[in-house]
C-alpha cells in the first residue's frame, strides 16, 4: 500500500475518542477522521476515503444500523462495533452488520489499536487475494476479456480518497493536489463539466491538517450578489427585506475548516472586491455591520471557464485570480486521458451493482473498447450515469455488453488498438533484450490489427514475408484461439 490507511472513529466519550486517536495517529500513523454523531459518520463515507469505521452502539448512536447498511454502500470497508458494558452483542450485529470484531465501553485504547490493526492487515490480505483471483480468471474468460491480440493486463487503478484513476495525467493532478493540501494556499481547481473538481476539492480537504473541521460548499452561480453575499459573509438583522436575524454565514461556520467555492467566475465584481480583501487580509464584513470579523478558512475555488481568458476580457479581476491560484490544478477532460475510462467503468460497475445489490459481473471488452473511443462530453458525470444505466439493463451473472450501450456511443469510431509506449510494455535488462522486447509487441500488435493477414502486415513493418515468418516462429507468436 502506498498511503497509510484512512481510520473514521465515531465514539461519543471525548476521553475515549481522545486516547484512541492519539494511540492510532501517533503510534501507528494512520490518518484518523473524526465523527461526533452516526450522521456525521455517514457524510464522511460519502465524502473521504476511509478503510476502517469503528463507530459505538446505543445511546443516540446507532452503530449497528450504520454499519448495516455500510456493508451495502461500502462493503470494502472494515467494520468495528463498540458496545455498552453489559448489553448482548446481538445477533444483528454479528449477521445484518457483519462486523469484523466488536469491542465493550469502557474502550481500552490499546486493545482497540490492536483490532483496527488486524482488520486493516485481514483487508489488504482480503485485497490481494481478489486481485490474484482476477489475474488467474482472465486465462480462464480470456475470450470476454481479451482486449483483441494486443491485450494487456490493465495497470492497477490508484485512488486518491474517492478519485479512481490510472492516467499519468491524473496522478500528476493527484500529486500536485497532496502537496497543495498540506499548505494553507488558496486553490484554483479548474476544467470542464464533470471532470470531478470537488470530488478533488474534497480529497483535499481529507488530507489538509483541517480535515476534523468543516468542508463548507457554495455554488456561486446563479444567485443574487446580496444573496450570496448573505450567505457567505453573513448578515446582521434588517440588513435588507427578508432580514429577520442575524445570519452567521459559511465563513464563520466553516472556521478552521475550508470553503469551497464553485463556479467562481460567475461572481459579480463586487462580490469579487470583498473575497479578495478577505484573501489578503483574512477579514470580511457581514451585510449591515460596520464591524469586520476574521476567519480562519482555507478558500478552493472551481470554475469550468478558464478563469484567465476571463481575466483577458475583462470580466474577472486579475489580483484576484493571481490571489485564487495559490495552487492552479487543472482536472483533464476524460477524453483526453482515455485510459482511465476502462478503469473507472469497472469502478462504477462494480459500484452500481453493489449499491442495487445485484451481481453483474464487469464489462465485456468490446463494450469497453466502444466507451474508450467515445469522447464524453460530460467527461466523468456522463460516463458514470451511462453505467448506472447499463447496470439497471444488465441481469445478474451477467456482463454489461455492447447490447445495453446507447446509438450514441456505438456510433463513436473505434481507434485502431495503439500500442502504449510506456516503459512498462518493454521488458529486458539490457538494451539489446529491451529493442527485442519492443520488436515483439509492434509484429503482435500489427498482426493482432490485421487479423493475421501475413503479407498486409509484412508490407506494413517494411519486411519481407520470409522475414516477418522468422520473426513470428523466433518471438513464438501465436495467433490466439
Ligand atoms: N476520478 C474519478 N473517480 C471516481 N468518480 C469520479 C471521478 N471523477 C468524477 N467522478 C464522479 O463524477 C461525478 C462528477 O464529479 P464532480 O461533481 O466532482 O465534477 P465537477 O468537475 O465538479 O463537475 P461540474 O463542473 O459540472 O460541477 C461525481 O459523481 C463524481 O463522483
Ligand atoms: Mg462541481
Amino acid at each position: 500500500m502506498d498511503r497509510n490507511s484512512t481510520v473514521l472513529v465515531a465514539l461519543r466519550h471525548d476521553a475515549q475518542r481522545t486516547a484512541l486517536v492519539a494511540m492510532l495517529d501517533q503510534r501507528h500513523s494512520y490518518k484518523v477522521l473524526l465523527a461526533k454523531s452516526a450522521a456525521e459518520a455517514r457524510t464522511i463515507i460519502d465524502e473521504a476515503h476511509v478503510d476502517l469505521m469503528l463507530i459505538d452502539d446505543g445511546q443516540g448512536f446507532e452503530g449497528c444500523s450504520v454499519l448495516a447498511q455500510l456493508r451495502l454502500s461500502n462493503p470494502e470497508i472494515v467494520r468495528v462495533l463498540v458496545l455498552p458494558e453489559t448489553s448482548e452483542p446481538g445477533r444483528k450485529a454479528v449477521s445484518e452488520a457483519a462486523v469484523y470484531q466488536f469491542l465493550r465501553r469502557p474502550l481500552d485504547a490499546e486493545q482497540a489499536s490492536l483490532v483496527v490493526k488486524r482488520g486493516l492487515e485481514a483487508r489488504e490480505l482480503a485485497r490481494r487475494h481478489r486481485l490474484l483471483s482476477r489475474e488467474f480468471k482472465i486465462s480462464d474468460d480470456a475470450s470476454i476479456l481479451a482486449l483483441g491480440q494486443g491485450y494487456q493486463l490493465r495497470p492497477e487503478s490508484q485512488r486518491f480518497e474517492k478519485l479512481v484513476y490510472v492516467s499519468e495525467r491524473m496522478s500528476a493532478v493527484c500529486d500536485l493536489a497532496r502537496t497543495s493540501a498540506k499548505t494553507q494556499l488558496p486553490i484554483l481547481i479548474q476544467g470542464e463539466t464533470g471532470t470531478g473538481k470537488e470530488l478533488l476539492a474534497r480529497a483535499v480537504h481529507y488530507n489538509s491538517t483541517r480535515r476534523a473541521s468543516p468542508l463548507l460548499v457554495q455554488n456561486c452561480g446563479g444567485l443574487p450578489d446580496e444573496l450570496l453575499q448573505s450567505e457567505l459573509f453573513g448578515h446582521k438583522r434588517g440588513a435588507f427585506t427578508g432580514a429577520v436575524s442575524d445570519r452567521l454565514g459559511l465563513f464563520r461556520a466553516a472556521d478552521g475548516g475550508t470553503v469551497f467555492l464553485d463556479e467562481i467566475s460567475e461572481v459579480s465584481p463586487s462580490f469579487q472586491v470583498s473575497l479578495l480583501r478577505f484573501l489578503q487580509d483574512g477579514e470580511l464584513k457581514p451585510l449591515g455591520s460596520d464591524r469586520t470579523i476574521t476567519a480562519d478558512v482555507r478558500i478552493i475555488a472551481a470554475s469550468n471557464r478558464p478563469l484567465k481568458s476571463l481575466v483577458a476580457a475583462g470580466e474577472f479581476r486579475r489580483d484576484l485570480y493571481y490571489r485564487l491560484k495559490g495552487f492552479e490544478l487543472e482536472v483533464p477532460s476524460l477524453r483526453s486521458r482515455p485510459e482511465d475510462i476502462a478503469a473507472l467503468a469497472e469502478f462504477f460497475a462494480a459500484k452500481h451493482s453493489e449499491a442495487m445489490a445485484r451481481k453483474v459481473l464487469g464489462i465485456s471488452a468490446s463494450a469497453l473498447e466502444r466507451l474508450t473511443a467515445y469522447d464524453f462530453p460530460g467527461n466523468v458525470r456522463e460516463l458514470e450515469n451511462e453505467i448506472r444505466r447499463m447496470v439497471v439493463l444488465t441481469n445478474d451473472g451477467e456482463y454489461l455488453t455492447t447490447r445495453h450501450l446507447p446509438q450514441s456511443i456505438l456510433d463513436a469510431v473505434v481507434r485502431p488498438p495503439t500500442l502504449r509506449s510506456g516503459p512498462a510494455d518493454i521488458s529486458g535488462k539490457t538494451l539489446k533484450d529491451k529493442v527485442e522486447s519492443l520488436e515483439k509487441n509492434l509484429v503482435l500488435e500489427t498482426l493482432g490489427r490485421l487479423r493475421w493477414n501475413q503479407s498486409r502486415a509484412a508490407d506494413e513493418l517494411g519486411l519481407s514475408r520470409v522475414g516477418l515468418a522468422n520473426k513470428i516462429k523466433r518471438y513464438g507468436l501465436d495467433r490466439e484461439p
